[in-house]
């Protein structure tokens, strides 16, 4: 789930980069100091790495189904000499987060339109209306009115 959410939806989008020296890069000779954009978005979407790459498909990271890809195909926390410091710790972060609240509660959207991703300094949704229903079990607290559980993320 926390993998597919980076690759389909990376926070970081575009980067750059500077050129060290003179080199010769995807056939093009870049001068000392060129800048060079890239954009782990559009490399989590290139179908030839990720079949059907606009589809939200977290079982795309079960064992057995992510062979043949390049091994950096995949960069939400960058690549390199400036690659992400918390990486391991963001993942295991957002892992454990995910269970604990998806334990308790249930997350869906109001019924209507969902706002689309938008591209800023990070791609993410500017605003995220979800309404949190309690799980069975007795776990989750219990609604104590109308909007009691709409949680805005805004
Ligand atoms: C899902 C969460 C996160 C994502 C997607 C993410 C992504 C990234 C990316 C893409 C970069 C490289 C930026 C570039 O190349 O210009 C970066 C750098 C960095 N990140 Fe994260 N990050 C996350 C969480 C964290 C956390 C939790 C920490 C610290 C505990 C952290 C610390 C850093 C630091 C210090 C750098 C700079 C590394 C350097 O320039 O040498 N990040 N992050």
């Amino acid at each position: 789930m926390v993998s597919e959410t980076l690759r389909h939806s990376p926070p970081g989008w575009l980067f750059t980069r500077s050129t060290t020296r003179d080199v010769e890069f995807g056939g093009r000779r870049l001068p000392r100091g060129t800048t060079v954009l890239y954009s782990p978005y559009l490399l989590h979407h290139a179908p030839a790495s990720f079949p059907d790459p606009e589809r939200f498909r977290p079982e795309r990271w079960l064992s057995g189904e992510d062979t043949g890809r390049p091994y950096d195909a995949m960069v939400p926390f960058s690549a390199g000499s400036r690659k992400c410091l918390g990486d391991s710790f963001a993942m295991a972060q957002s892992t454990v987060a995910v269970a604990t609240i998806a334990r308790r509660w249930r997350l869906r959207h109001p019924p209507g339109p969902v706002a689309p991703v938008r591209p800023a300094v990070t791609l993410g949704p500017r605003s995220l209306r979800m309404i949190c229903e309690p799980r069975g079990g007795g776990l989750g607290r219990q609604s104590r009115g109308a909007g009691d559980n709409l949680v805005d993320h805004t």
